[in-house]
């Protein structure tokens, strides 16, 4: 009797424990399941299983103008590919297999275009019935006779005449039209969303994953978007228990971004969605899930041809969480904490936390706040608030910090904000925020102050990949990104142009970064001919992702300024500048202690009215609008939002040198001499000479830190490359080399970066360091020394420094100083050194005293092989990583510029290969290895990269060894732990 009374109690205690426990978030990383669908690499379809509607799909298609509109009936409309490229398919899918006699095509006009046709009777194996023919006039019957259930007309486009059909009829057996049907029956396969779906045959991951980067790359694919296959279906599903606990609980899905439109369904039933794929969003499980069973979530996500400017990577590249709340709870970022007055003696905290009440009874609730400085309470309110049934409610809170540590680049302190929700004495719900005390200020005269002080902002730009990586968010990746930024003297980041991983502006607290976080690319208006860009999202979406984008963000003391969008059509059209002050007060409803701002890449929109809708101007590029600028707004602090685009690839250097911007270019390569850029765009040296002109402007982001997949400029339109080459021969080499290529580049990775996709520095990084770390000694020589083939030409040398003076010296012998000034201010240069093999050294003097030194060295042939890992004991979470630097040494240990040479990496033990390359812009070499345990990189001018990754779980010494033919092996053990 004692033994069972105590049993019940425990059990109720228990229960009343569960009901009371705090909001818990958990990883929900692992163990899904993943198939791609749709479009894939080589131009082929997978067919997407279910799919019962939609019986007409496409390559791709104009937004306004969709498949659909082929089979409607009505000649009006046509169904139109998103590109004038070749082998546009429509395809039509009967529902079952039909006795066909021909094809009557509508044409939208009498193009000429080649076209073929195709059938099939399973939709994987075709046969071509019509292997080649030409759109003529403006209808077309061509006749066979096949049994097939799928019919596919593949054109190709033109620039004047993109394929575009108005109407595809199948003509059956009495040579009448005969009409697609739904599949029914045996025909109907079940969709992924199904509970009851056969996953078996899908690969087994872990979350975050990117299928594109996994590649191949594929000449066909675009060069701007990095020819990976992103474009296309994914589907991810994972089975998951709901445990008793749960029953009572609000439990949600918490996305930090999938690529793109992700659709969520639990247990069969569409539980939710979203459409920007850059985007983090919270999907309500609560009414879909059974408790005490197991559950299914599935999550299918489409990349639409045409939607971005640059590589976006695909699938949930992002983490995602699983987040089990009480009924009444503190709000899904439900905290925001801004720190209005600040003296050396006391801070004001102000708080407002949001309380949700999930519940059908209203009630009165305590929250109390505290702020913690590491594990001290130095600050604790509390206040109390009525929630309505069903409703959220808001208590402002104001808290007092004494002698306040400030948050700031050198000293990133953090505190805590520990929020409680209690009901009488019972804590219902706990959450930490971290924020940050500082001040910021932006001023029209003085630029940015933080805390006060004036701060030159010395920013880059930052794309969200993460080189061989791919989009998939490896916190250690952005870590890694920033140590090498600051190591190089720069304080700012722009998310360029979309809202980062949210451990991105974690990382930024915590290392001292400010961050110009930024919303768009795109806002209402088509961009650069992206029919199916965020324009297609804008009416239904622009509020939902403000909200989420400022909610998420906004308690983040690295963020100096919301920015609402780079480049917009909208700047230059007035009429459309409802909608940038639209956004603007959005944001401001959310916050209003930072200044809104954009890119603005149109001069005229500093005078057009757009001014008006952004705080604080940026500029990108328009170096001869400054003046202009500075005297029409005097009002408005501004900066530049967008600098240099330099275009270079690391090693790399073409004679002879020319100082005009647009040369510089040879084999699908960038010449390093950092002179060369696009026609908007500058050396950095002209950027410095402005912004010392116009110290008004409070700095700059220089496009970009690193480079990233896509958009390889002056290498990303194909058709332009021939323009590219300064010489006749030149250019014709370049012309036939296109030609066996099918008219496409190789380049699929960019040029901009100041390092490579790798990371690895070029020149470029030292004129950056030399100016933004004044008091650190640079001296940086360029080209390498290794001109065996030029012996007695001249071969300029460059050098990076911030000292003053230089002398140069060849093998012992002086060739000279120079000053800086005399010409050039922000590098010194020898324009007529004649190249004979030996060492080049330069002696850098500042104030008349010995400055810095740097050495340049003629080499031997490739002798041996180093293997270093910057980091040598990474933890066993699954998720670390350490980046291992291959390099190419002579016999005397000195790094061989110019080597192309085949590397074999293999791994044992608890780490695995997940990245791999060498900073090559148009190597297509997979850089995700297939097999995780070997892989083969090519060394490019003397370096290649191998980044491996713990496995979870497990412990002890991962084994990287490499091997080249002629250069031996060497290895390295990383400790897992
Ligand atoms: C800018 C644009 C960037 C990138 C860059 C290349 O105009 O904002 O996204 O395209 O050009 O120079």
């Amino acid at each position: 009797m004692n033994k069972l009374l105590m049993t019940i109690t425990s059990g109720a205690l228990l229960c009343a424990a569960a009901s009371a426990e705090p909001t818990e978030r958990s990883s929900f990383d692992l163990d899904w399941k993943f198939a791609r669908f749709g479009k894939m690499a080589d131009g082929t379809r997978v067919p997407e299983p279910g799919v019962v509607t939609g019986m007409v799909t496409a390559s791709s298609a104009e937004n306004h103008n969709p498949v659909d509109h082929a089979i409607d009936g009505d000649t009006n409309t046509r169904w139109c590919a998103a590109s004038g490229l070749a082998n546009q398919w429509l395809q039509l899918d009967m529902g079952r297999q039909v006795e066909m006699t021909g094809v009557r095509i509508v044409w939208e006009k009498d193009s000429g275009n080649p076209f073929k046709v195709d059938l099939s009777r399973d939709g994987k194996t075709w046969v071509e019935v019509v292997p080649k023919a030409e759109a003529k006039g403006a209808e077309q019957t061509v006749r066979f006779s096949t049994p097939a259930r799928y019919v596919r007309v593949v054109a190709d486009g033109k620039q004047a005449a993109w394929a575009s059909i108005r109407e595809l009829e199948v003509l059956g057996k009495d040579g009448n039209v005969v009409k697609p049907e739904p599949a029914t029956g045996d025909d109907v396969q079940l969709a992924p969303d199904a509970v009851a779906f056969d996953d078996s045959s899908w690969r087994e991951l872990n979350l975050p994953h990117d299928w594109a980067i996994e590649g191949p790359f594929h000449m066909d694919i675009e060069n701007e978007t990095g020819k990976l296959p992103w474009e296309g279906i994914g589907w991810y599903r994972k089975t998951f228990d709901v445990p008793a606990s749960m029953a009572g609980k609000k439990v949600y899905l918490d996305f930090d971004g999938a690529m793109a439109q992700p659709k969520v369904y639990i247990n069969g039933e569409f539980a939710g969605e979203w459409a920007y794929g850059y985007n983090s969003f919270r999907i309500d499980a609560t009414p879909h899930l059974k408790v005490g069973e197991k559950n299914t979530v599935a999550v299918r996500l489409q990349n639409l041809p045409a939607s971005t400017r640059w590589y976006p990577g695909a699938g949930i590249y992002r983490h995602v969480w699983l987040t089990v709340s009480p009924e009444v709870h503190i709000a899904h970022w439900g905290t925001y904490v801004t720190t209005p007055e600040i003296t050396d003696e006391a801070a004001t905290v102000a708080v407002e936390t949001t309380i949700d009440n999930t519940t059908e009874a209203s009630g009165t609730f305590e929250v109390r706040s505290e702020v913690l400085d590491g594990e001290q309470v130095v600050a604790t309110e509390v206040s109390s608030l009525d929630v309505p049934a069903g409703k959220t409610a808001m208590v402002p809170t104001s808290l007092t910090v004494k002698q306040p540590k400030r948050w700031d680049i050198e000293s990133p302190n953090l505190y805590t904000l520990r929020t409680t929700l209690l009901k009488g004495d019972e804590v219902i719900d706990v959450k930490d925020t971290t924020f940050g005390i500082r001040e910021i200020e932006w001023h029209n005269e003085k630029g940015f102050l933080l805390n006060g002080r004036k701060v030159v902002l010395k920013g880059v730009c930052l794309h969200h990949d993460l080189g061989p990586l791919g989009a998939a968010v490896h916190t250690r990746g952005m870590e890694r990104q920033i140590e090498i930024l600051q190591e190089m003297g720069c304080n700012s980041i722009r998310t360029a142009h979309n809202p980062p991983a949210p451990e991105f502006l974690e990382l930024c607290d915590r290392m001292g970064i400010l961050v110009i976080d930024e919303l768009f690319d795109i806002w209402k208006m088509q961009k650069y001919g992206k029919v199916n860009g965020y324009n297609i999202y804008w009416d239904e979406w622009n509020e939902k992702d403000t909200r989420n984008f400022m909610l998420r963000d906004r308690n983040h003391p690295s963020i100096i300024a919301w920015s609402t969008g780079n480049e917009i059509p909208e700047l230059g059209t007035p009429s459309m500048h409802w909608v940038p002050a639209k956004l603007r007060d959005m944001i401001k409803s959310y916050d209003k202690t930072r200044p809104v701002t954009a890119g603005s890449n149109n001069p005229a929109a500093a005078t057009n009215g757009f001014q008006n809708t952004v705080d604080v101007y940026g500029v990108n590029y328009h170096l001869g609008s400054y003046d202009a600028l500075t005297k029409n707004r005097q009002d408005m602090p501004l900066y530049a939002s967008e600098t240099s685009s330099t275009v270079s690839t690391r090693g790399e250097y073409f004679f002879p040198v020319d100082w005009n911007k647009s040369k510089g270019f040879y084999n699908f390569q960038v010449s390093s001499y950092d002179l060369y850029a696009p026609g908007w765009a500058n050396r950095p040296d002209l950027q410095f000479e402005a912004l010392d002109k116009y110290p008004r402007f409070a700095g700059e982001y220089v496009w970009t830190g690193f480079d990233y997949i896509g958009e390889p400029t002056p290498y990303n339109q194909d058709q332009s490359n021939a323009l590219n080459f300064r010489d006749e021969k030149e250019r014709k080499e370049a012309m036939e080399l296109l030609k066996k290529l099918g008219n496409r580049a190789p380049s699929r990775s960019s040029y901009f970066g100041i390092l490579d996709l790798c990371g690895f520095k070029k020149d470029r990084f030292y004129i950056y360091q030399a100016r933004w770390r004044p008091d650190y000694p640079v001296a940086h020589i360029l080209p390498h020394w290794n001109w065996e083939e030029r012996q007695g030409e001249v071969t300029p040398v460059h050098v990076y420094t911030n000292g003053d003076e230089a002398e140069l010296f060849l093998n012992g012998k002086s060739l000279g100083k120079r000053k800086i000034g005399e010409p050039h201010h922000y590098r010194l240069t020898w324009d007529e050194v004649k190249y004979a093999p030996g060492k080049l050294e330069v002696v850098v003097t500042k104030d008349g005293k010995e400055w810095a030194k740097a050495v340049k060295e003629t080499t031997g042939e490739p002798a041996k092989l180093e293997l270093t890992a910057d980091r040598s004991t990474i933890a066993n979470d699954g998720r670390d990583l350490s980046y291992l630097t291959i390099r190419v040494l002579d016999a005397k240990g000195r790094e061989v510029p110019r080597t192309r040479l085949p590397v074999h990496v293999r791994i044992s033990g608890p780490a695995e290969i997940v990245g791999i390359g060498n900073g090559d812009p148009t190597d297509h070499t997979v850089m995700k290895p297939v097999d995780p345990t070997k892989a083969r990189i090519t060394a490019f001018n003397g370096l290649a990269q191998v980044i491996v990754r713990s496995k979870r779980g497990e412990s002890g010494a991962a084994t990287i060894e490499i091997a080249g033919e002629g250069v031996g092996t060497t290895k390295v053990d990383v400790e897992v732990k």
